[in-house]
C-alpha cells in the first residue's frame, strides 16, 4: 500500500523541498546515489570494475522545466565522459539516460531531447562505449521509442528500456528483439493506472517472464534489470534453453541493492552490471527506491526521529 503514496510523493515539489532539506537525508541516499560529482564517483567506477563488475552511470534528474537545465543535463554526460576516456575502460562503462532530463517534456521536446542525448551518444561511442535509454512513465514512452529508432540509424547499439508491468511491453518486446538491439527488461517503477499496466506483483512477474522469453529467443542481446532472485533463476534457465553462451545477455542491478548478489553472478562468469547513479538532483530516483521496498521507508523514517 505504501508504494503508491511514495511515488505520488516523488512528484510532489511540496514533498521534494521537505525532503531534501532534512538533515539526516544524505546518509540514506548515500546507500543508492553515491556521490554529486564526477570526481566523486571516479573511485567507485575504478573499485567497482576492479571487482569484475560492469557499470551503467546515471546522472541523476528528470522533468526539469527549462532548455537551459537540459543542455546542463547534456553536458554533465559529456564531463562524465570525457573523464571515463582516460580511464579507458570501454564499454564495461555504459550510460544511461532519462529524456525528460534532456528536455523531452517541454515545448518542441521531442526534437530537443534528441538534439540534447545526441552528442551524449556520439561521445559515448567514440570511446567505445553505449547509451541506453532509460524508461519513464507511460506517456513518454512513444517519444523514447521514436527517439532510440532514430539515434540506433547511426549507432545500432543504442540501448533502450522496456518496463513488464506495461500491457503494451509485449508487443514492443517482439518488434525490439531483433539482430543487435539491446533491451534491459525491468519491472517498472511508475505509478501507472490499470489502464496501462498490471497493478498486482504476480501478474508483473509472470508478463516479466513471458517478455524475457521472447527477448531470450529473439536475435537481439537481453539486458536482465532486476533483483529478484526468482527471476534471476529463471533468466539463467531461459538463457540455457535459447542455446545463449555467458556473454550473449547481461544482468543488471542498482548500486546499493544485493550488492552480494552482483559479486556472486560475476563469480559465477556472468556478465553483471551495476547502475550507478550520482549527482544532485536525486529526490525522484530516491523515491523510487524507497516505493519499492517499505524497509528503506522505515529505516529513513527512523534515522530521522534519531537525530
Ligand atoms: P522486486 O521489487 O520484486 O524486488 C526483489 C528483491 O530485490 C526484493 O525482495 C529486495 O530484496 C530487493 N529490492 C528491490 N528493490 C529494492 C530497493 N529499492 N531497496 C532494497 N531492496 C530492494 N524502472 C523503470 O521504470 N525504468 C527504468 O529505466 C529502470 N531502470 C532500471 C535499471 C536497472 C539496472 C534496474 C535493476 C532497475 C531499473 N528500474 C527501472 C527499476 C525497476 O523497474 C524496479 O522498480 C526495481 O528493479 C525493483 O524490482 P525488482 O525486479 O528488483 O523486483
Amino acid at each position: 500500500m505504501l508504494g503508491p503514496v511514495i511515488l505520488a510523493a516523488s512528484r510532489s515539489d511540496r514533498m521534494r523541498r521537505l525532503i531534501s532539506a532534512a538533515p539526516v537525508t544524505k546518509q540514506v541516499v548515500d546507500r543508492f546515489i553515491p556521490g554529486e560529482t564526477v570526481r566523486d564517483i571516479v573511485p567507485i567506477i575504478k573499485d567497482l570494475t576492479a571487482k569484475g563488475l560492469e557499470l551503467t552511470m546515471d546522472v541523476v534528474g528528470e522533468d526539469i522545466t527549462t532548455p537551459e537545465q537540459a543542455t546542463a543535463a547534456r553536458d554533465a554526460y559529456l564531463e562524465l565522459i570525457d573523464r571515463l576516456r582516460d580511464l579507458e575502460l570501454g564499454e564495461k562503462v555504459e550510460m544511461s539516460v532519462k529524456l525528460s532530463m534532456f528536455g523531452q517534456a517541454l515545448e518542441g521536446g521531442h526534437e530537443l531531447a534528441l538534439a540534447n542525448v545526441r552528442p551524449v551518444v556520439v561521445a559515448a561511442a567514440a570511446i567505445g562505449t553505449t547509451v541506453t535509454l532509460d524508461a519513464e512513465d507511460h506517456t513518454t514512452l512513444d517519444s523514447m521509442f521514436a527517439i532510440h529508432e532514430e539515434l540506433r540509424r547511426d549507432f545500432p547499439q543504442t540501448g533502450c528500456v522496456i518496463q513488464a508491468y506495461l500491457f503494451r511491453t509485449e508487443a514492443d518486446a517482439r518488434r525490439l528483439a531483433a539482430a543487435g538491439s539491446r533491451v534491459r527488461l525491468v519491472k517498472g517503477a511508475y505509478k501507472e493506472p490499470a489502464e496501462v499496466a498490471f497493478q498486482q506483483k504476480h501478474e508483473i512477474d509472470k508478463a516479466y517472464v513471458r517478455i524475457l522469453k521472447t527477448l531470450m529467443e529473439g536475435e537481439g542481446y537481453p539486458m536482465i534489470g532486476s533483483h529478484d532472485p526468482r527471476l534471476i533463476a529463471i533468466a539463467q534457465e531461459l538463457a540455457h534453453q535459447a542455446g545463449r553462451k555467458l556473454d550473449e545477455y547481461e544482468f543488471q542491478m542498482l548500486y546499493g541493492i544485493r550488492g552480494e548478489e552482483h559479486l556472486r553472478l560475476a563469480a559465477e562468469g556472468h556478465r553483471m552490471r551495476v547502475y550507478t547513479a550520482y549527482g544532485t538532483d536525486w529526490y525522484g530516483y530516491f523515491m523510487r527506491r524507497l516505493a519499492e521496498k517499505p524497509a528503506n521507508l522505515r529505516f529513513f523514517l527512523r534515522s530521522m526521529v534519531s537525530k
